[in-house]
């Protein structure tokens, strides 16, 4: 996982619960890197995990809703650092569906190495997309986040169901009706 992921996620945590915190989190969750993060350097998603799960400890907030908190920041935060692919899709579904094809394929070229999930994505009508999300790191409530932040940065309102596709949830069906 990419340095900046952990990078964005820091500056949550500050902003959210004040810098304590992230020595907090820094000093007491397992992390194999030592902790220091850059924002092009790579790092195991595991790492990821186990931040979540101290926050979890410490914050007494379920880890899928730590996530999905993120995931809307995140999409916030891309809003900023990304416009420029952003802005090209005059909507959320246009955004929501351009995903693997466009904005994940760019990213990659940014950083090679990136870890991106597989989304295969389906509309059956104007106001639903299917979104079949898969990855080996399991962030499908990172997913479920950055859906959201889509949502709201298009000012648009939708429902998001989730149905768990594999028990590990490395596969899950996100169903967005408009
Ligand atoms: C401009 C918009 C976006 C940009 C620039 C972007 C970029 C990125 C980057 C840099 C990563 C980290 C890769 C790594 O750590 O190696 C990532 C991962 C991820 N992205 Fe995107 N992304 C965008 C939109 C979205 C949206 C809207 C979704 C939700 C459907 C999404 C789903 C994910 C997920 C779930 C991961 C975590 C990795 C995994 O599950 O395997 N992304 N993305």
């Amino acid at each position: 996982m990419k340095g900046i992921v952990f990078t964005e996620f820091f500056d949550m945590i500050e902003q959210e619960f004040g810098y304590e915190m992230v020595d907090t989190l820094l000093n007491e969750s397992e992390l194999p890197s030592g902790g220091t993060y850059t924002a092009v350097g790579t790092y195991s998603h595991i790492e990821m995990v186990n931040l979540l799960v101290t926050l979890n400890h410490k914050t007494e907030v379920p880890i899928p809703h730590l996530l999905q908190a993120f995931g809307r920041y995140l999409f916030q935060r891309f809003t900023k650092t990304y416009s420029h692919l952003i802005n090209k899709a005059p909507d959320a579904f246009t955004l929501l569906g351009s995903i693997h094809n466009y904005i994940h394929v760019e990213v990659r070229k940014l950083y090679p190495d990136a870890e991106l999930p597989h989304f295969d994505i389906e509309q059956p009508n104007d106001n639903t997309l299917i979104m079949h999300y898969s990855s080996g790191r399991s962030m499908g409530d990172l997913a479920y986040g950055l859906i959201e932040g889509a949502m709201k940065h298009y000012g648009e309102k939708a429902t998001i169901t989730q149905e768990l596709l594999s028990e590990d949830g490395s596969r899950i069906k996100f169903v967005i009706v408009k």
